[in-house]
């Protein structure tokens, strides 16, 4: 049997339509939402994100800026950047492109963003909230995974998800997510990484597998089960010399072999990608809706 596609584009522009109006409705009450995004040095994988990121922001009608800084910038004028995003109450949301280069130290960066206008939801405040299961900014690609399953049929209330990858990026954060009791969520978690023995006997036994190890083409067909859903978070770029930039992109799953056999699978490019920057914009206009709700109290008490 084939497998139905999954395409995040479809599902990034149901929720696109929904900010849209979520927009409008905060622009009635005085307030645009605002993202403003800072992007050290010229690393074309990072000025290729930003621009998705700008342009999405534009489709819903969020105010972006970018600001540039030079790759040899300090990481005081980096901090210094982040502060003034910090007190500007215009700002709403404020994300620093990563990876940085390597004199600046990411943690410092991500620990100077003030929690409530971390809309990566990599400030460690928010990462233990997540955990604790208190509200905060969902981090933006599991988010985006987590909506993907959701929004095509496949919550994973009571399924076993298999999540292969690590990451704090990606595998760690949606572990959380998926453990906690709470609709889109309530799931049984097994997180597979480099140590884990016979990778393949647990992969089969997934009714949702996501392959997010950062290596193409790992799971192969052999190492998943007919019924399961699969969600491919992998981005790599494999040499091509047919491709017009001379590399083309694959995922963590030979797609091509299981989508002869798997329940449905996203493709890559245009699976989870652009699920990713819309969990984004989702963000940004939460926190202005928090901003909102913190004035109608003030109003209340005053
Ligand atoms: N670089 C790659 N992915 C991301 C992301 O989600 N957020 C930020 N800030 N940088 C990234």
């Amino acid at each position: 049997m084939t497998a139905r596609i999954l395409r995040g584009t479809e599902t990034s522009a149901l929720i696109r339509d929904e900010l849209r109006d979520r927009v409008t409705a905060l622009r009635e009450h005085g307030i645009v939402p605002a993202l403003g995004v800072v992007l050290v040095g010229e690393d074309p994988a990072s000025v290729s994100y930003v621009t998705a990121k700008a342009k999405g922001a534009a489709e819903v009608g969020i105010d972006e800026e970018t600001i540039r800084l030079p790759a040899a910038a300090s990481e005081l004028e980096v901090l210094q950047v982040v502060r003034r995003l910090n007190a500007d109450p215009r700002f709403h949301g404020i994300l620093v492109q990563l990876p940085l280069p390597g004199h600046i130290k990411s943690e410092r960066i991500i620990e100077a963003t003030s929690p409530e206008k971390d809309v990566d939801a990599f400030h460690p405040i928010n990462v233990g909230r997540l955990l604790r299961g208190e509200p905060c900014p969902l981090p933006c690609t599991p988010h985006g995974v987590v909506q993907m399953l959701v929004r095509n049929g496949y919550d994973p209330g009571g399924r076993h998800v298999v999540i292969c990858g690590r990451s704090n990026l990606v595998g760690k954060p949606l572990a959380a997510m998926l453990i906690q009791k709470r609709p889109g969520a309530n799931a049984t978690v097994t997180l597979c990484h480099t140590g884990t023995r016979n990778l393949a006997a647990i992969t089969r036994q997934a009714d949702i597998l996501v392959a997010a190890m950062g290596r193409p083409r790992a799971i192969t067909a052999d190492m998943v089960s007919s019924g399961t859903v699969v969600i491919d978070v992998g981005v790599n770029r494999i040499p091509d010399a047919a491709a017009p930039k001379g590399f083309r992109l694959v995922g963590d799953c030979n797609f091509e072999a299981l989508k002869e056999t798997v329940e449905a699978i996203t493709p890559v490019p245009g699976g989870v990608g652009p699920m990713t920057v819309t969990m984004l914009l989702l963000n940004v206009v939460e926190a202005a809706e928090r901003v909102l709700a913190a004035r109608g109290e003030e109003r209340k008490t005053a």
